[in-house]
């Protein structure tokens, strides 16, 4: 089989990339080493930014997202007991939706199937080749037999376990790491949110965060040990955390119901750079990974293909290659600031084992300038809508 472009993972980055990539006349086959089902099912993500939406309502995807997530126009920090409103649409004019993750795979799968568009679902083995010379090719197995996909360019949209960024030669690439002394225990109750909006919380205890998914399911997550086994966890410690972290000066308490889904997820920092390797390209957490607390890890795979099909683009109809040879230094400019806003809401959020007294103050002073100055309010809303998206010319 042979393609234009070998896109090597069908989530967030690669279906995105694919339909780009469709709108322009470019032809691509998606490898996916998991079932549909499963892609479909994954729970991780939920915020999206509006650059996000836009792209998203362009590529005509956006119908259900539109009737069944939620615009959110600010989110609360609380801390010392007090809830402190960061009013995103009134300081930037932007807002984000509520609207999770796997939904967005649903849509894009759908749209990429009503295209007539190949994803090879359940492929397995997907190794790359030849990514030095002119002829790249991916071979793998599905449906018990072996193939080979021959193509012009690789993408690497295979998630951060994936095999792309390893098949980029070690002398070749550096990565950037920072790993945290927490993770993150998440769950899904059957309850109705407990706040019309996210609520990020530093407590004593650690940090908490209140998010939602529709009228009748909360997400919620809290800091805990990152080797935790979600297992070990009975309900009613599970809620006795929220209770404690969330707790308010005034009372406020979370709506509690059945937890249908709990998971405990490791929190990292990594930049692998270039995010190029001759006629490989990685897009998303292929490249880098973000801790959730400043919700772009979704968002930033959506900017890198923005990125990648407009220089694939350019390749392809203007014969022009200069935008294929700046992509990784684009894409990095802006994964770097999410790199530091992440860094920064997880560090300004989170409680750090080893912090001492004068450190633990020093976070709430941050938190509380922050919340009472506009020019700090503004600096976290801006980021936390998602910066304008300049595409090179
Ligand atoms: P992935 O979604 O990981 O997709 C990669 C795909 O490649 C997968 O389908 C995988 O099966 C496939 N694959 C892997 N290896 C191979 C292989 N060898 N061959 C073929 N296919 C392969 N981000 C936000 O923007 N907002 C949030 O609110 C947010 N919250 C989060 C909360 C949690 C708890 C977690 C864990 C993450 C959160 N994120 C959030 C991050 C977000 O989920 C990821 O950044 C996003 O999934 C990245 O998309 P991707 O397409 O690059 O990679
Ligand atoms: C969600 C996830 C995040 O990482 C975040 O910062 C906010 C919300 C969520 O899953 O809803």
């Amino acid at each position: 089989m042979r393609t234009q472009v070998a896109i090597v993972g069908a989530g967030p980055a690669g279906l995105t990339l694919s339909l780009l990539l469709q709108r322009a006349g470019i032809a691509s086959v998606i490898l996916e080493s998991r079932s549909r089902e499963d892609i479909e099912a994954t729970v991780r993500a939920g915020v999206l930014e509006q650059g996000t939406v836009d792209l998203f309502d362009e590529l005509g995807v956006a119908g259900r997202l539109h009737r069944e997530g939620a615009v959110h126009h600010g989110i609360e920090l609380r801390f010392d007991g007090v809830g402190h409103r960061i009013d995103l649409t009134g300081l930037t004019g932007r807002s984000i939706t509520v609207y999770a993750q796997h939904e967005v795979v649903k849509d894009l799968v759908a749209e990429r199937l009503a295209q007539a568009g190949a994803i090879v679902f359940d492929a397995r083995d997907v190794a790359p080749h030849g990514i030095d010379g002119d002829k790249p090719w991916l071979s793998y197995k599905a449906g018990g037999a072996a193939h080979r996909l021959q193509c012009d360019y690789i993408a690497g949209c295979d998630g951060f376990h994936g095999v792309c960024r390893q098949a980029i030669p070690a002398t070749a690439r550096r990565e950037f790491v920072r790993t945290y002394p927490f993770g993150w225990f998440g769950i899904l109750a059957e309850a109705p949110p407990s706040s019309p909006e996210l609520i990020y919380t530093l407590h004593e205890r650690g940090f908490a965060l209140v998010s939602t998914r529709s009228p009748t399911l909360q997400r919620m997550y809290f800091q805990c040990d990152p080797h935790a086994n979600a297992a070990d966890w009975t309900v009613e410690m599970i809620w006795a955390e929220f209770r404690a972290r969330l707790a308010t000066r005034d009372g406020w308490a979370p709506i509690e119901g059945p937890i249908v889904q709990k998971n405990v997820v490791g929190m990292r920092s990594f930049v692998c750079e270039p995010m190029r390797h001759a006629r490989l390209f990685l897009a998303g957490d292929a490249a880098h990974i973000v801790p959730p607390t400043g919700a772009k890890g979704l968002n930033l795979a959506v900017a890198d293909v923005q990125v990648l099909a407009h220089a694939l683009i350019a390749h392809y109809t203007e014969k022009r290659d200069d935008l294929l040879d700046r992509y990784s230094d684009t894409a990095l400019a802006r994964v770097w600031n999410a790199q530091r806003f992440s860094w920064w809401m997880t560090s300004m959020l989170h409680r750090f084992p080893d912090a001492d007294s004068y450190q633990q103050r020093l976070q709430l002073a941050e938190l509380a300038y922050v919340a009472g100055s506009r020019a700090a309010s503004t600096a976290l809303a801006e980021n936390y809508v998602g910066l304008p998206l300049a595409l090179p010319d």
